[in-house]
């Protein structure tokens, strides 16, 4: 089933389906087959395909990175792993100092309970592909900035571009804001259908905040459930 079919019955459901309004200045959109626009006449975003463009291609650009100065204090760049043909897109916020060391995503602590959420879904580490908002490690794990997530945004696209991910889950705030670019507190933006390239985005807790608030993690499994039940229309 393709995805605007797959958000109509979701929409049938009961299911709220948000699509995010495009600033005007935000993208520029590829072509008029990918010009969509709703009833209301609020534009669809969509990942913009760069012509020619392949992993390989990316992940080498992705290596030598000098877009922000992120790039000064990384032991290397972190540009994501797993199933590149895969239905669900994984995307984190930010590696970390475990990332940074072993070039992969969530491999610390977080990870770990990550790769359990993935699999009270059912899910391996193998079934997905786990990326980031930024490939870098931001100077004492702090939240990346906004110039910098906006430098890394085109990794991100192009890396969704390639994947054309079934469904997209936005691991924790930071994720969820910049990749809806909606300045929602967390709260507001769980439980939802968003939607971006057509593709449904499921906001999840990040894990790292789980580990800190085990009682939020009832709520977390309702999360995981809506994703599921998205994935599955
Ligand atoms: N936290 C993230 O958001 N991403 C990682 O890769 C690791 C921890």
């Amino acid at each position: 089933m393709d995805n605007a079919t797959r958000l109509h019955y979701l929409q049938a459901m009961g299911i709220d389906v948000w699509i995010p309004k495009v600033a005007s200045n935000a993208v520029d959109l590829p072509s008029p087959e990918a010009d969509q626009a709703d009833k209301s006449g609020v534009l669809i975003e969509q990942f913009v395909p760069t012509p020619n463009d392949n992993w390989e291609t990316l992940q080498a650009e992705v290596s030598v990175c000098t877009r922000c100065a992120l790039c000064e204090a990384r032991t290397q760049t972190v540009f994501g792993a797993g199933n590149k043909n895969a239905d669900w897109m994984i995307v984190g916020e930010a590696p970390g100092q475990h990332e940074d060391e072993q070039g992969l995503p969530f491999v610390g602590n977080a990870g770990l309970l990550l790769t359990e959420m993935l699999r009270a879904m059912g899910l391996n580490r193998e079934d997905v592909f786990i990326s980031n908002i930024v490939k870098c490690r931001p100077p004492n794990d702090r939240d990346p900035e906004p110039a910098e997530s906006k430098s890394c945004n085109d990794y991100l696209q192009r890396q969704c571009a390639l994947l054309k991910p079934k469904i997209i889950l936005a691991v924790g705030r930071i994720a969820a804001q910049t990749l809806l670019k909606i300045d929602a507190p967390l709260t507001q933006l769980r439980g939802k259908v968003h939607t971006l390239n057509n593709t449904p985005v499921i906001v999840v807790y990040h894990p790292a905040y789980l580990l800190r608030t085990p009682s939020e993690k009832r709520n977390a499994w309702l999360d995981l459930q809506l994703a599921m039940q998205t994935h599955k229309t």
